[in-house]
């Protein structure tokens, strides 16, 4: 098979780029869909494996064969979201336009600012069903699934603070409509806090996020992270970045 062309990031598609920005604060903010879209852009990178060098951020994820995946379930409402404003940008990649909307999502919730470069190319090639993390399960999947990407325990860590946005959608997971924390559109350190208290009346804990307290070298992470919350901030945004690039050379 031909190599696909390879994305020319020229001062045209930075240009438009910088107008995908702007639309996605808007959209994000005024939809109030951070959470799902954030969920959208770790769906597409996390399928990424490190030694097949396939899956990733390539907007495989709006092929239906994929967004069918039961993993996927309900991100078919974000990819639409998107939709509007790749329409507006025709230029933009989805895989690009994606990953863009996950670092805003973090950024207009108060969260730290992600570096995006951009130049990702799509794909019309879906992995198999079965890349993304298993909730129900423990530390030895978290780390076969993040180790398979290339990524580390810190950024295990690191990454499932994402769960301070949004909540469970029984129709969706099939876990109870919970939010892990207090305030599921506002990013900050409060999912490592809540899951240091244990178990608290209306708020989630899926056994994957339980998994972090009871291995040893993840309960330490928990323990920095909800006592210092820059230091969450500085390594949340290195770990994001590197799961947006994962598979890509920015040039
Ligand atoms: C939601 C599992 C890691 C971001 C969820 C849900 C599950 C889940 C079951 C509920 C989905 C629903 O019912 O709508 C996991 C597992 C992980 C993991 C097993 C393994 C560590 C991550 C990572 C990120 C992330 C790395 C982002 C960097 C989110 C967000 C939501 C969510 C933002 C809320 C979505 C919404 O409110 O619509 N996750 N997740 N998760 N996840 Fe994760």
């Amino acid at each position: 098979m031909a190599a696909a062309a390879a994305l020319v990031v020229d001062a045209e598609y930075l240009k438009e780029i910088e107008k995908a920005l702007r639309d996605l604060r808007a959209l994000i903010s005024n939809k109030k869909c951070a959470p799902i879209m954030l969920r959208l852009a770790w769906h597409d990178a996390g399928t990424y494996d490190a030694k097949t060098k396939t899956g990733g951020p390539n907007g495989s994820i709006r092929n239906k064969e994929e967004y069918m995946h039961a993993a996927n379930t309900g991100l078919k409402i974000a990819i639409d979201l998107c939709e509007e404003v790749k329409a507006k940008h025709p230029r933009v990649t989805y895989a690009d336009l994606y990953q863009l909307a996950g670092v805003v999502a973090v950024e207009v919730t108060g969260g730290p600012t992600i570096n995006f470069k951009p130049g990702r190319k799509d794909s019309k090639v879906s992995p198999n069903e079965g890349r993304l993390p298993d909730a129900k399960q423990g530390p030895a999947h978290l780390r076969d699934v993040f180790y398979r990407m290339g990524l580390s325990d810190k950024d295990i860590v690191a990454l499932s603070g994402a769960h301070t946005l949004g909540k469970a959608h029984p129709e969706r997971s099939g876990f109870d409509e919970k939010p892990w924390t207090k305030d599921p559109f506002k990013f900050d350190n409060s999912y490592f806090l809540e899951l240091l208290k244990g178990d608290s009346e209306g708020l989630l804990k899926l056994p994957t996020d339980k998994a972090l307290l009871h291995d040893p070298n993840f309960r330490n992470y928990v323990e920095l992270y909800a006592k210092d919350e820059d230091v969450f901030f500085k390594d949340y945004a290195e770990s994001h970045k590197k799961l947006s690039e994962l598979g890509f050379t920015p040039q």
